[in-house]
């Protein structure tokens, strides 16, 4: 939804750059090692998408037949349209991560089964922000106890929101990136560059995924004009995304208020996504889209809505303006 800023425009238009095919866009470079000194990682690669940057982690972590543990409502496994079956023949393990984080003791009696006959489970991956349940952040401690846990396993983290995350914790992206092998982060959304992600870990499986990159299409030649939006992202949109959670948070408490209830938790709201089931969701999101109010459903009744840098204070106010007089329909 967001919009590129002037800043980065500006960066756009002036960016150095060359062939990123042969490594000589140097733009494209100075934002990989930007983001790789970010994370505490060897190395980086600049991917279009985040759906790509968690794709090519699965290239890279798994083999044809191999079992990825991840919680059952991540974007790996939901909303990626069966990506990694079609691309790596992997199959999931899901676990509750109705909260965010992964049932551990779940998560152990999977790889437990391997015991058992069961398929080899090469990877666990985690979500954070975890988008589905509103946009949840982890707990450093936890990530750090389930990557001791199972022993060596990689651990890939799809940080699409990561930097939600380091916002509302005070969590460094370096420590959070500490227990995972791999981590993707997007540039685009809550950042507002208009395209791209990043995937960093191992240099030497950063190679390799940039090998896989190519074969998936997503090898760019004058990327830079990408990268310059992202390091603006990087630089300068990180700290303003308190002011989306704050206002998220006002947002979820006028939702709390008029829908009773859905029991939906306001101070479960720790980043800029309100989420909350209902049984009228989809009515909910149609008929407030109407008002001039537009969210979304992730789930059949699930509702989302998202706070970002084009919702300011005055769209707030219209929003409990909206709330103070709005009841679905009777159908
Ligand atoms: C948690 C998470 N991971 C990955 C992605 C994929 O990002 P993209 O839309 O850039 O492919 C999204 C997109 O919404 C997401 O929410």
């Amino acid at each position: 939804m967001t919009q590129p800023t002037a800043a980065m425009r500006e960066a756009m238009a002036g960016a150095v750059v060359g062939d990123d095919g042969y490594h000589e866009d140097p733009t494209v470079a100075a934002l990989e090692t930007r983001f790789a000194q970010m994370v505490a990682k060897e190395a980086a690669v600049f991917v279009p998408s985040g759906v790509m940057g968690n794709q090519i982690a699965v290239r890279v972590l798994t083999r044809p037949g191999d079992v990825i543990v991840a919680g059952r409502a991540q974007h790996l496994v939901s909303f990626e349209m069966g990506a990694a079956a079609r691309n790596s023949s992997v199959q999931f393990a899901t676990v509750d991560d109705a909260n965010g984080a992964l049932a551990l003791r779940e998560v152990l009696d999977i790889i437990d089964a391997e015991d058992d006959h069961q398929a080899h489970v090469a990877m666990v991956s985690v979500e954070n922000t975890h988008m589905p349940s509103g946009g949840t952040p982890w707990d450093v401690a936890a990530m750090v106890a389930l990557a001791n846990a199972i022993g060596g396993r990689p651990v890939h983290l799809d940080g699409a929101r990561l930097f939600n995350a380091v916002v509302a914790t005070g969590t460094s992206a370096a420590d959070y990136a500490a227990p995972a092998t791999t981590v993707m982060a997007c540039l685009s959304k809550g950042l507002c560059a208009p395209v791209g992600s990043l995937l960093a870990g191992p240099a030497e499986l950063m190679e390799r995924g940039r090998i896989e990159r190519k074969r998936l299409g997503g090898a760019m030649r004058q990327a830079g004009f990408l990268a310059a939006a992202g390091l603006v992202a990087l630089d300068t949109m990180i700290d303003r995304l308190a002011e989306d959670h704050a206002r998220a948070r006002q947002i979820a408490e006028l939702f709390a208020d008029s829908f009773p209830e859905a029991g939906y938790n306001p101070s479960t709201c720790r980043t800029n996504i309100v989420a909350f089931d209902h049984p009228q969701a989809r009515q909910i999101v149609d008929e407030l889209a109407l008002l001039g109010v537009e969210g979304g459903t992730v789930a059949p009744r699930r509702v989302r809505f998202v706070t970002h840098a084009g919702v300011d204070d005055d769209d707030v106010a219209y929003v409990a303006e909206v709330l103070g007089r709005f009841k679905p329909s009777v159908r």
